[in-house]
């Protein structure tokens, strides 16, 4: 049986591993961190992700998963080296890829026969180049010579729903430079592939292009959606509708057309800035991404405005926050809009009561005025006492579940800012609460259906 090596237990290389391993594969998951890997071995699990935790302890126990620190053994044992360490956006936007370059060198240094490495972390188009010329170097140094493969392998997890996106996913990408590799890889991801998952075989440079192009394009959808938010506001359409009416013409598709306060996340952010600097170095301008990145960030700041336009000065003015992570069912907040928000409500001295599901402190707060202004709540009736607005950030299930009522009786004020579009207007408004949504007016729109047994069908949306 094959035996697999994940370099790097973040966040992709935990999940993947994992699921290797739950594939039946033998699987040995490396990092430098001791502390995480002992943590990992007694089954303490350093992200939150749904499912994993009970993968982890039943791989764990069935002998197919183990995590180590000690590279040698596990680069001289195993036949497929994945890579899967972090590859954080530098300082100029492009992809930092040092940790890629150390677990290369660490590689070469202990390969002893062919092995089969595969870049997961999402690298700029001409790492596997770089990869296959540095193990070449380091062999060339060490005067050995051993046959390998370098094969690019983009994942496409999301967070929250990662272990059924690598389990059912869409497509497999993998780029490869000999038949050899190509069959281990297909070895590998047989019991994916049985599932009648298409695999896309290609050249490296075209599958590590696929995966930014990918993050890119979603990034646009969301962006164009975004942008129309406003527009909406200002010419009486409503922008649920819009997504709705676009998103059933199957040439589009409805996904990722959800309005909301921008994307965050480790990814799309990252990812696009990323991909401007590998076309700028290529010498071809990628207008299009150029301006998503810039519809983000604009719909980030004009969230902020909404609030401090419909409600005047937020000086001194309580505002609950529900939502501080980039998405729902993660506690992740890296490049959060809710988090940007409350930045600027805070330096614009606003008093926040802020409740999350997924957090329970704001490490990223360090001014102690700030830190004055800030009450992190335990839940959303407590978040909403005393406050003049209340503002939902991020589309936790609960927060769309909330007794409307309850949450008036609460507040001093009656401010209501929707900026996922969870409610309808004429719900809230009922509540004796002021609705303020993302791109919408006071409009209902019907989704009329005759079904087969030619009943009358109506969505409200
Ligand atoms: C993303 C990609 O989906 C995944 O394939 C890739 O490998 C990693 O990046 P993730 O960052 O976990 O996954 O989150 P995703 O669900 O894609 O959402 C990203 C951001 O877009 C979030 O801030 C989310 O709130 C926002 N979003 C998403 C919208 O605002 N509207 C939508 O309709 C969809």
């Amino acid at each position: 049986m094959l035996k697999l090596a994940f370099i790097g237990v973040g966040y992709v290389g935990l999940v993947t591993g994992t699921c290797m391993a739950e594939l039946g594969m033998e699987v040995t998951c490396i990092d430098i961190s001791k502390d995480k890997i002992d943590k990992l071995n007694l089954g303490i699990i350093p992200i939150y992700e749904l499912g994993l935790e009970e993968l982890v302890l039943k791989n764990l126990k069935s002998n197919r998963l183990s995590f180590t620190t000690d590279m040698k053994s596990v680069v001289e044992e195993c036949d497929v080296i994945f890579i899967t360490v972090g590859t954080p956006q530098g300082s100029d936007g492009s992809a930092d890829l040092s940790y890629v370059e150390q677990a290369v060198v660490e590689i070469a240094k202990y390969m002893n026969r062919y092995k089969v490495i595969v870049d997961k972390s999402t690298v700029p188009v001409g790492t596997g180049e770089m990869v296959k010329s540095k193990i070449e170097a380091e062999l060339k140094a060490r005067g050995v010579e051993y046959d390998f493969d370098v094969v690019s392998n983009p994942e496409f997890l999301r967070e929250g729903t990662a272990i059924g996106d690598f389990m059912n996913p869409d497509r497999i990408i993998l780029g490869v430079e000999s038949k050899r590799s190509a069959e281990v890889m297909k070895k590998i991801y047989e019991k994916v592939l049985i599932k009648g998952v298409p695999l896309l075989l290609t050249n490296l440079e075209t599958a590590e292009l696929i995966k930014y192009s990918a993050n890119a394009f979603l990034a646009s959808k969301i962006s164009y959606i975004n942008e129309l938010t406003e527009l909406c506001e200002s010419i009486g359409a409503d922008i649920r509708a819009v997504s709705k009416g676009i998103g059933m013409d199957k040439r589009i598709g409805s996904a990722f057309l959800n309005a909301g306060p921008g994307y965050g996340g480790s990814c799309f952010p990252k990812d696009t800035a990323a991909l401007i600097k590998i076309s700028d170095a290529a010498g071809c301008k990628l207008s299009i991404v150029d301006a998503v990145i810039r519809a983000n960030a604009k719909q980030k700041e004009r969230m902020f405005k909404k609030i401090t336009k419909a409600f005047g000065d937020i000086s001194n003015k309580v505002i609950a926050v529900l939502g501080v992570t980039f998405k729902a069912d993660t506690d992740d907040i890296r490049e959060s809009p809710a988090v940007s928000l409350i930045n600027n409500l805070l330096n614009s001295g606003a008093r926040l009561r802020v409740y999350d599901p997924g957090i329970s402190e704001l490490v990223f707060i360090n001014n102690e005025e700030s830190r004055n202004n800030l009450y992190i709540c335990n839940n959303e009736y407590e978040a909403a006492e005393g406050a003049e607005a209340l503002v939902i950030a991020t589309e936790w299930s609960q927060f769309k579940k909330l007794d409307l009522k309850a949450i008036k009786h609460k507040m001093t004020n009656t401010w209501f800012f929707d900026l996922r579009n969870l409610y309808s207007p004429v719900e809230v408004t009922k509540a004796g609460l002021n609705y303020i949504g993302n791109g919408r007016n006071n409009i209902v729109s019907i989704i009329y259906t005759i079904t087969k047994d030619g009943k009358e069908d109506y969505e409200v949306i």
